[in-house]
């Protein structure tokens, strides 16, 4: 599979819906295969950090996180589409991204871990100003280093409390088509 899209907020037709649309739309055009992972869908049980996977390479839970990381197992591109839910990720993309912790430790422990596959990040925030993406980027940018994704380009929106609706942007789905495009050539 080409493309991975994790759409991280829970609203359904919300702004990170439409970015995770236009992804997909883009990777059609360019006749890519995608997968859209919606966290909030699934069963995740919380890491529990028993650290068992740094000895096997396993998690000590088998639920939807057995599918999602071989389905991360697969991919070339990795986009995350994040709101900003009190100045982080929401919880259910949270709770993905920690027990990926599993998957980082299969890396390490295989030596698999130098893969040059390449990441994006598309959030957008209620509030006006870049400080609220801060912590977003931050953990998006460590959860993609540590499965073997380069951080390859981010486009953050601020200001939706006011807009409301990001295809009121002007050209804002021009650079969305273009980072993705920067990733599939
Ligand atoms: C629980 C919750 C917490 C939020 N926290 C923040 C925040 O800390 N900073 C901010 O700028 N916007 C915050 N927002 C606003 C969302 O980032 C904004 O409405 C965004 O457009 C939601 O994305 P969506 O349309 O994809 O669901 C929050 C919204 C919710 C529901």
């Amino acid at each position: 599979m080409d493309v991975l899209i994790f759409q991280g907020s829970p609203r359904a037709g919300g702004n990170c819906s439409i970015l995770a649309s236009w992804v997909k739309m883009t990777t059609e055009e360019h006749n890519k295969t995608f997968r859209v992972i919606y966290p909030h869908d699934l069963n995740i049980k919380s890491c529990i950090g028993c650290y068992q996977c740094y000895n096997t390479g396993t998690c000590t839970f088998d639920d939807d996180m057995t599918e999602i990381i071989d389905i991360i197992r697969h991919a070339s591109v990795l986009v995350i589409c994040s709101p900003v839910y009190t100045n982080s990720v929401p919880g259910g993309l949270k709770l993905l991204i920690d027990r990926c912790q599993a998957y980082h430790a299969e890396l390490t422990i295989t030596g698999h871990g130098g893969q040059k596959k390449k990441g994006l990040i598309l959030s957008v925030a209620g509030r006006k100003g870049s400080s609220h993406f801060t912590c977003v980027t931050g953990v998006v940018i460590a959860f993609l280093g540590d499965l073997g994704f380069i951080p390859s380009g981010e486009i953050l929106i601020d200001g939706m409390d006011e807009i409301q609706d990001i295809r009121h942007i002007p050209g804002l789905f021009e650079r969305v088509r273009a980072i993705v495009q920067g990733c599939l050539n």
